[in-house]
């Protein structure tokens, strides 16, 4: 307890120092969360986060979260020094989406309008027209589809289906997906929602379409969390990586918040539903980048140019 105390000192002590912003996301440590929120940064979802890093005055951020959250922050604000606790931490849906391959299969279909999820890399985003978020894809395609636009949707397959069957729009899947969302399982959810048959079941839209079917919201992290500050409900199953928790049970104290089931077998997978590479930021490495200051994201500057096209289009659209 006292090293954690020492190390929450120390950063505070580092973020003031280098004139410094903690922007972090709701999946990370929860104390990262709660020293972003206490020192001025921020704690939200991807489209949030890219929006306050933009917005925010500070010449330095650093940015608690996965890898393509960094590159978007550098993107946006190419002039400022973007830091990462650690560097490698990435995503499936990043992994799995390769810029050769996506790149060949837009050129294969050059009739639709290319629209990306945040979860890639700044050469995916330099490839496409439009980039979304969990929280606005199903408006962005929405749009697109009343323009009479045929789609190419990648990498996220789940969230794309989900956005296909809310719009009917015609999209084109890249075959992505998320391993940690990938893991909730739909018959033990429907036990679960009889075994508490007043909660409210909040889904984010990464999860397989049997599981998706099965809530009664469906939204990004700040979506989710708003569900539940707002419905009159008291109890909610969770269908989302346990990060949320954190911020989510201190935004509604006196309910209860139940963590959707993952393992086949009817019991509850514990280390489940928690992404390896959001666990990758700790108190300690993130003392130590603001120290060093080593862990620098970088993008190609020719690139950056390229990709910044479809966020700003997203926030645009956004506003
Ligand atoms: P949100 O935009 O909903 O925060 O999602 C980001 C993410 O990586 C979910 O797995
Ligand atoms: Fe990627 Fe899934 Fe981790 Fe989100 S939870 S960063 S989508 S692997």
């Amino acid at each position: 307890v006292q090293r954690k105390e020492e190390l929450k000192d120390r950063i505070r002590r580092l973020l003031k120092e280098k004139n410094a912003t903690l922007v972090a996301h709701y999946y990370v440590d929860g104390d990262i969360q709660d020293l972003a929120e206490e020192t001025g940064g921020c704690v939200a979802d991807s489209l949030e986060m890219a929006r306050f890093g933009r917005d925010n005055p500070a010449q330095t951020l650093v940015v608690a979260g996965v890898r393509f959250m960094g590159e978007t922050a550098k993107i946006l604000s190419p002039d400022k020094k973007i830091l990462m606790p650690d560097l490698d931490a990435c995503c499936s849906l990043d992994l799995g989406c390769p810029i050769e391959e996506f790149t060949a299969f837009c050129d294969a279909h050059p009739d639709r309008t290319v629209v990306v999820y945040a979860n890639t890399s700044a050469a995916v985003k330099a490839r496409a027209d439009w980039m979304a978020t969990s929280s606005i894809g199903l408006d962005i395609v929405k749009h697109l589809h009343a323009q009479g636009k045929k789609i190419l949707w990648g990498p996220d397959r789940h969230l794309g289906s989900y956005i296909q069957e809310q719009t009917g729009a015609d999209m084109l899947l890249w075959q992505g997906s998320c391993l940690v969302h990938d893991e909730f399982k739909a018959a033990e959810l429907a036990f679960m929602k009889k075994e508490y048959p007043d909660a409210k079941v909040l889904v984010h839209p990464e999860s397989p379409a049997s599981v998706v079917a099965l809530a009664d919201v469906v939204g990004s992290t700040s979506q989710i969390i708003n569900a539940a500050r707002n419905m009159a409900a008291q109890t909610f199953i969770v269908a989302t990586d346990k990060g949320i928790f954190h911020k989510m049970q201190q935004a509604v104290p006196g309910k209860t918040l139940i963590e959707a089931p993952t393992a086949g077998n009817g019991a509850t997978c514990k280390s489940c539903a928690q992404c390896p590479w959001m666990a990758m930021n700790s108190l300690s490495n993130l003392a130590e980048v603001l120290e060093k200051e080593h862990n620098e994201i970088s993008v190609d500057p020719e690139i950056g140019k390229k990709a910044i096209v479809c966020i700003q289009r997203m926030l645009d659209f956004a506003a």
